[in-house]
């Protein structure tokens, strides 16, 4: 089946100048890029798009990450794409990642840690049109 799904490469992977190397990882499992941008997140947009953890201890330091710097969400096709990104990208935290995956290689730690994938065909319908429809959000 054919999906399409949201990766985001974060602010400390930009920085780190990542974001050439991570694409290609993508692509050369297979995947078609879609879609990309490069932004800034505001404040009140990135508690948006990670309001499902606005309850959790980790929410005002992970905001305060993602609008440190610039991201760039991809938009990513191909079959069974939201579960084969997610196994690309691995655990949360480093430390609990499998070898080879993105953030095993590329975290700096739990927060810090590289990239986001889409975690079901529901959050990448909602992600994709936070990044790439004007009217969402
Ligand atoms: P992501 O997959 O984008 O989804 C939520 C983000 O919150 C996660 O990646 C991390 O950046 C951050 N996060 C999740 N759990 C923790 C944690 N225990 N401590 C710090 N940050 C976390």
């Amino acid at each position: 089946m054919t999906e399409q799904t949201l990766l985001i490469v974060k602010p400390d992977a930009v920085e780190k100048k990542l974001i050439g190397e991570i694409i290609r990882r993508v692509e050369n499992a297979g995947y078609e890029i879609k879609n990309i941008r490069m932004l800034t997140l505001e404040e009140q947009r990135a508690e948006a798009f990670y309001k499902i953890h606005q309850d959790k201890y980790f929410f005002k330091p992970l905001i305060d990450f993602m609008i440190s710097g610039p991201c760039v969400p991809v938009v990513v096709e191909g079959q069974y794409a939201i579960s084969g990104l997610r196994e690309m990208v691995g655990a949360t935290d480093p430390n609990e990642a499998a070898e080879g995956t993105i953030r095993k290689d590329f975290a700096t730690n739990g927060r810090r840690n590289a990239v986001h994938a889409s975690d079901s065909s529901e959050s990448a319908v909602r992600e994709i049109a936070f990044f790439f429809d004007n009217q969402s959000e």
